[in-house]
């Protein structure tokens, strides 16, 4: 008996000394975890008597692309889900971001910064902390937090590395399209010489290279999406980057028309925002095939090598990019069959003061283009 007891006991003290190593651990991670991150690294948003939190960790969603794909799109669904807030662009971020690129690429610049103690932390946290309170204070608090700036994705795997716990939706759209609409709609991005087909479709493909490259750096924390799979079959593909997202499903983002001004805000001045007060259709899918130049369009495999990258078949003008969804064409009749009811709502929006709706007369007043310049 006592020698049982004692064989007994021998495995009930590893068993007690096991846990108390456990707790241990526990307490000291516990207490290591508070003083790496104290309390002051934790910001507050103080919105209608309610108090937010939020810091470096919260995991933020970011939208990019090349302007003119999609992008608005994508927010204008994201935002009329019920958990997630958008908004417009901030434009300024982009801008920050830029300028460091320029710091960084500049070598005595890097030194100097070194030099000076501006470091590769104290920067990071200081441009976190810009892109922080922009984003979190220019909207209203939501449960999770989107940006859509563009061209943000060229510097994408940069903003992965400063927020460790964001995703990227990264919006691809066939070059020739978007060429077309920067083109017909005046959007004036610098690089682009709006009376060149060729040199667009040739700076569409250096910038969608760099992004694409940034979007495979930063992993499986960057979707990419075709904006046409978007359009043809939105149940499917919104339901793929909410899984993404790790957001539930809610049916109101097959719906962002139904709430605008009630959670979908719009600038004035985004050059998307007359388009997305429509439901989704096809309208801008395949517009493009006849507006550029024959020459153009025959050389279109060597000027854009990315079209076929990114699966766009380069010598069909214009590709097949599926058959929609039932709903899709029913929305696609509505806005071709009832223009003028389209028009009107813009007008109620007042979205009308600021450009002619009709992308093929686009008359943009030249002052407005000017301050719009996206750098
Ligand atoms: C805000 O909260 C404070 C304290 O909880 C309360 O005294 C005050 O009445 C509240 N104000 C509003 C507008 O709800
Ligand atoms: C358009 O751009 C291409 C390539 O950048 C250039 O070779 C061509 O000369 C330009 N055409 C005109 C009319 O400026
Ligand atoms: C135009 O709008 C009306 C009212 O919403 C709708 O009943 C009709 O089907 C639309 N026209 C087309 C061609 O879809």
């Amino acid at each position: 008996m006592q020698i049982q007891k004692k064989i007994r006991a021998g495995p009930q003290k590893v068993i007690a000394a096991f846990c108390l190593v456990v707790i241990l651990y526990f307490v000291i991670q516990t207490f290591i975890l508070d003083t790496r991150q104290p309390r002051m690294h934790e910001k507050q948003y103080v919105v209608n008597n309610q108090t937010y939190n939020y810091n470096r960790q919260i995991p933020l969603i970011f939208i990019g692309g090349v302007p003119r794909s999609g992008t608005t799109l994508i927010r204008a669904m994201l935002d009329a889900h019920q958990d997630i807030r958008c908004g417009q662009e901030t434009r300024v971020i982009p801008r920050l971001l830029q300028m460091r690129a320029h710091w960084m690429k500049s070598e005595i610049e890097s030194k100097r910064l070194i030099e000076a103690g501006v470091g590769g932390e104290v920067l990071n946290s200081a441009i976190a902390a810009f892109m922080l309170e922009i984003i979190v204070k220019h909207g209203e608090p939501a449960p999770r937090l989107c940006n859509k700036d563009p061209l943000i994705m060229k510097m994408g795997s940069y903003v992965a590395d400063v927020f460790p716990e964001a995703k990227f939706i990264f919006m691809v759209r066939d070059g020739r399209a978007t060429v077309h609409s920067i083109i017909s709609r005046k959007v004036t991005i610098t690089g682009f010489d709006l009376s060149n087909y060729t040199q667009c479709m040739e700076k569409w493909n250096n910038i969608i290279d760099a992004m694409n490259t940034q979007c495979h750096e930063i992993g499986q924390k960057c979707l990419r999406v075709q904006y046409e799979q978007l359009v043809l079959h939105p149940r499917k593909v919104m339901s793929n980057i909410l899984q993404f997202l790790d957001v539930p499903w809610d049916e109101s983002v097959l719906h962002h028309e139904d709430f605008i001004n009630k959670g979908v805000k719009l600038s004035k001045l985004e050059r998307s925002s007359d388009q997305i007060i429509k439901p989704i259709n096809m309208g801008a899918l395949s517009k493009w095939a006849s507006y550029f130049p024959k020459n153009v369009l025959k050389e279109m495999a060597n000027i854009a090598p990315m079209l076929s990258v990114l699966g766009y078949d380069p010598f069909a003008n214009p590709p097949n990019y599926g058959k929609p969804d039932d709903e899709i064409v029913k929305n696609t009749q509505d806005v071709q069959g009832n223009k003028s009811r389209w028009k009107k709502r813009a007008k109620e929006l007042s979205l009308m003061k600021f450009y002619n709706l009709d992308d093929q007369t686009v008359e943009t007043v030249s002052s407005y283009s000017k301050s719009l310049r996206i750098e």
